[in-house]
């Protein structure tokens, strides 16, 4: 199953992502998550992507591009994967279906994660993220079983640099003019399934497998 999370900053693509996982055993392909790892590991890539990321603006697409190359080359995405905030402009999505068609495979959908911009500010400024596996959780929404700490691997939880209400306005504004988009593309190639994300985590889980039955 190759598939696609799509929605604005915010929206719950890595929470639900995560159930994907483990229900399908296929990667999660998080091209926030590839960035921050490398701004860890300070390679030249990340420090220069670190730039536009605490601006809330997109990190340039051939960066990008050339970082999905790589990852889907990977043997672990042989028998599908859950592409996560990729990709996120046109040229994008028109490199995407080239190395998709060049590799023989296809998406077999986008599911689309609905959540209205006044909700976005509260879920941002409320997360706590893994300092090692990247999983989401909400102080209030999306509580860790123990406080700070990660359910999936027991590493710290920590606030992301970019989750604050200055930089949350540009990254909706770069989802709006830049992202947005990409529906219009995805509903012409009859992929696109939307979703409620307003819903409780648990209840937009049921009806993401639903969507994918
Ligand atoms: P990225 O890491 O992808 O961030 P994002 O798109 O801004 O998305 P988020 O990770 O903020 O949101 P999410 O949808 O994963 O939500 P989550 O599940 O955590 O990108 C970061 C930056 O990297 C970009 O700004 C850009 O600079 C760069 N970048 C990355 N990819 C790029 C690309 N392709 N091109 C160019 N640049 C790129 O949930 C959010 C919160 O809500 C959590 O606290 C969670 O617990 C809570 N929550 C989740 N679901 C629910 C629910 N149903 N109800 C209540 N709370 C919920
Ligand atoms: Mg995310």
């Amino acid at each position: 199953m190759n598939l696609m999370l799509f929605g604005a900053p915010g929206a719950g693509k890595g929470t639900q992502a995560k159930f994907l996982i483990e229900k399908y055993n296929i990667p999660q392909i998080s091209t926030g998550d590839i960035l921050r790892a490398a701004i860890v590991d300070k390679t030249a890539m990340g420090m220069e992507a670190k730039k536009f990321m605490d601006a809330g603006q997109l990190v340039p697409d051939s960066t990008i591009i050339g970082i999905i190359k790589d990852r889907l080359a990977e043997s672990d995405c042989r028998n599908g994967f859950i592409l996560d905030g990729f990709p996120r402009t046109l040229a994008q999505a028109e490199a995407l279906n080239e190395l998709m068609e060049n590799m023989k495979i296809k998406l077999d959908k986008v599911i689309s994660l609905n959540v209205p911009d006044e909700l976005i500010v509260g879920r941002i400024t409320g997360r706590r993220v893994c300092s090692k596996c990247g999983a989401s959780f909400h102080v209030e929404f999306n509580p860790s079983k123990k406080e700070n700490v990660c359910d999936y691997c027991e590493a710290e939880l920590i606030i992301r640099k970019d989750d604050n209400e200055q930089t949350v306005k540009s990254r909706l504004e770069a989802y709006h003019t830049q992202t947005s988009p990409l529906i219009n593309f995805y509903t012409k190639m009859n992929l696109f399934i939307e979703l409620d994300g307003t819903k409780e985590v648990n209840e937009v889980t049921k009806d993401m497998i639903k969507a994918l039955l």
